[in-house]
C-alpha cells in the first residue's frame, strides 16, 4: 500500500490558508488533515468543524478530520455538516467506541481510531474488527512543534499485526513531529499515512511547494529501499 501524505491544516499559513491550500493541491498532498480540538481532550484550541466545512468544499484533496475532543459522539450532527473523508476519535475520549464508529460509518465516511502515545495498543482489542483505521500519535497531542517520542515506534508494529489479524490493507496513520528520519523509521514499522507538519512541509520560510516535493520524494525512496530489502530477503531465503 502505498504511503500517503497528509498536510497538517493547524500548521499552515491560517492568514493565507486559501494560498497554501492552492500549493498542497499543486504538491500533490493526498489528504488534508484537520486538528479539531475542545481545550478539554487537549489544552489547545485549533482549527472549527465550520472552516473544515468549507475547505472540504474549496479543495478536490480528500480531508480527514482529527477528533482531539472529549465526547466525540456530541459532534456527530457537525462531522456529517463537514463531509469528511475519515475521521478518527481519540480511544480515551469515549464510553462506546463501537457505538460512535457504527454511527459514523453508517454516514459513509472512513472511521479511525486515534491512541496517545500511553495508550497501549490493548485497548483496541474489541475495535479491530469495526474501524477502518487506526491513527497512532507520536507526539502527546494538541500542540505542533512537539519531539517525537520513539516508544510508539513497537506500537506501530503491534497495531499493524493486529489490524493484518483480521483484514490486511487498513491504513496506520501517525502523527506529531514527522521528520524526514521519524517518518522512514514510522514506515518501516508499518505506518501508511503520514501527518505532515512543522516538521516536514510547513518549515519556517520554506516554499511549500518544494517541500511537499522533497517529502514526497523521500517518503518514495523509503519505500523503494523497503521493496528491494523485501526482494533481496526472498532471494536470499531461496
Ligand atoms: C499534533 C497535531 C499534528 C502534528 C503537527 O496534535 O495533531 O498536526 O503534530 O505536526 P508537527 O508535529 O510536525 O509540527
Ligand atoms: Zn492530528
Amino acid at each position: 500500500m502505498p504511503v500517503k501524505i497528509a498536510a497538517s491544516l493547524m500548521c499552515a499559513n491560517l492568514l493565507d490558508l486559501a494560498r497554501d491550500i492552492r500549493a498542497l493541491e499543486r504538491g500533490e498532498v493526498d489528504l488534508l488533515h484537520i486538528d479539531v480540538m475542545d481545550g478539554h481532550f487537549v489544552p489547545n484550541l485549533a482549527l472549527s468543524f465550520e472552516l473544515a466545512e468549507k475547505v472540504v468544499r474549496n479543495t478536490q484533496v480528500p480531508v480527514d478530520l482529527h477528533l482531539m475532543v472529549a465526547r466525540p459522539e456530541n459532534f456527530i450532527e457537525a462531522i456529517r455538516r463537514v463531509g469528511p473523508l475519515a475521521v478518527s476519535y481519540h480511544i480515551e475520549s469515549t464510553v462506546s467506541p463501537v457505538r460512535l464508529t457504527r454511527t459514523l460509518k453508517a454516514m459513509g465516511i472512513q472511521v479511525g481510531v486515534a491512541l496517545n502515545p500511553s495508550t497501549p495498543a490493548e485497548a483496541i482489542r474489541y475495535l479491530v474488527e469495526e474501524v477502518d483505521f487506526a491513527l497512532l500519535m507520536t507526539v502527546e497531542p494538541g500542540f505542533a512543534g512537539q519531539k517525537f517520542i520513539p516508544q510508539v515506534l513497537p506500537k506501530i508494529r503491534t497495531v499493524r499485526q493486529m489490524l493484518d489479524s483480521f483484514l490486511k490493507g487498513r491504513a496506520i496513520v501517525v502523527d506529531g513531529n514527522l521528520t524526514p528520519e521519524w517518518a522512514k523509521q514510522c514506515i518501516v514499522a508499518g505506518a501508511t499515512v503520514l501527518v505532515a507538519g512543522t516538521s516536514s512541509l510547513f518549515r519556517e520560510g520554506a516554499d511549500l511547494y518544494t517541500t511537499c516535493r522533497d517529502f514526497r520524494a523521500h517518503v518514495n525512496n523509503v519505500e523503494q529501499q523497503r521493496v528491494s530489502a523485501v526482494s533481496l530477503d526472498l532471494l536470499g531465503s531461496s
